[in-house]
């Protein structure tokens, strides 16, 4: 493939897309690489470039609620109202699909992704193709997801054709996913809107397991493997209200928010927000994770957020990053 070329040419993305290729496209969440979704050679192509397991399904992007039927079976009252409440926005709901979605999309699963972006370039992109498109995050499967153009092409360059630049992601955290192929309505993964949100609309919803417990039966969700939107370096949590203090004898890159003072000791902070707004956190939250894992250190400290509202999703890419990093022996890696 040539290089990956970066533009704002709606037009030739869709070119792009029609003829099978791969675009990085903006979403209010983080980027996404997009497929055709009706075209499994294309769809393949995505799986590839990721380097993602099959068993892991992709959600498909429609321009608006209309279009949903073009994948969805049939929808139940409750996506109705889900959809009138959020869409467009960063909440995926997970319905009985359609069977000419290709195997690959949905991983064999009966239920199919589908989700309407609120990115105005996404949307009108969605419009030029005239199909709806698969698109997982655009980073290397288990990496930090991506909020800018440079963030795509820092772990794909010269796997997609095309980053289509829409500017930093406003939410920051992916979309949350929810099922509706159970007479209650299931989380399956925490993101952008808040489960108090998603509540108030649907009552009370089922949650899937949290990070770090057993991996989950594959066919459950897939995209709850422990280890996932994991830092190169060792990330080690600390809880919302304690104390940060650097490991002796170890270069310690602090990932915190709040106004806390600053804090002796540390290689490099990255303060995500200086109050307590979770949505100015969420939206520096994965361009704060890469500066510090740039930044050539033994271990990122990362601080927790409070377990509610855009925290939940924030705790549980914080939990998952962190899952499996072992940390380097002190010893080794002190300075001679
Ligand atoms: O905000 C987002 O959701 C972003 C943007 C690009 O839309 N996309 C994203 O995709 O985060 P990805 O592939 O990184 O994560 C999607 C997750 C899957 O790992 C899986 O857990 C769940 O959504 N999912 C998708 N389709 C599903 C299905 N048919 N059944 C169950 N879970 C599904
Ligand atoms: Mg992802």
């Amino acid at each position: 493939m040539p290089e990956t070329q970066v533009g704002r040419d709606v037009e030739y993305a869709a070119h792009l897309l029609r003829a099978g290729r791969l675009v990085a496209i903006p979403t209010e969440t983080v980027y996404g690489l997009a497929a055709d979704a009706w075209n499994p050679a294309a769809v393949a192509a995505v799986f590839e470039a990721k380097q993602r397991p099959s068993f892991d399904p992709l959600i498909v992007h429609v321009p608006d609620r209309t279009a949903v039927s073009d994948v969805v079976e049939q929808f139940p009252p409750l996506a109705e109202r889900l959809m009138a409440a959020f869409w467009p926005g960063p909440l995926t709901l997970v319905l009985p699909r359609r069977s000419c979605i290709p195997d690959l999309v949905t991983s064999g699963l009966p239920g199919v992704g589908v989700r309407v972006p609120a990115h105005p370039l996404t949307q009108q992109l969605l419009r030029a193709a005239g199909r709806p498109l698969a698109a997982p995050s655009a980073n290397p499967f288990g990496g930090i997801s991506p909020t800018t153009p440079q963030h795509v092409l820092d772990g794909l360059a010269g796997r997609v054709d095309y980053v289509l630049d829409g500017g930093s992601c406003a939410v920051g955290v992916e979309s949350t996913v929810l099922s509706l192929m159970q007479q209650r309505p299931q989380l399956l993964r925490p993101g952008g809107i808040s489960l108090e949100d998603l509540e108030r609309i649907a009552g009370p919803i089922e949650l899937s397991q949290p990070a770090g417990s057993e991996e989950p039966a594959p066919q459950l969700a897939p995209g709850m493997l422990s280890r996932h939107y994991a830092p190169g370096t060792p990330l080690q949590l600390l809880a919302a209200d304690a104390e940060a203090r650097p490991i002796p004898g170890l270069r310690c890159g602090l990932l915190t928010w709040g106004p806390s003072p600053e804090i002796p000791g540390f290689e490099r902070i990255y303060r995500l927000g200086m109050g307590e707004d979770l949505k100015i956190c969420a939206s520096n939250f994965f361009a704060g994770l890469r500066d510090l894992d740039s930044a050539g250190l033994d271990v990122i400290i990362g601080r927790l957020f409070p377990e509610h509202g855009l925290g939940r999703a924030l705790n549980d890419r914080l939990q998952r990053g962190a899952v499996g990093g072992s940390l380097p022996d002190v010893q080794a890696a002190r300075v001679p």
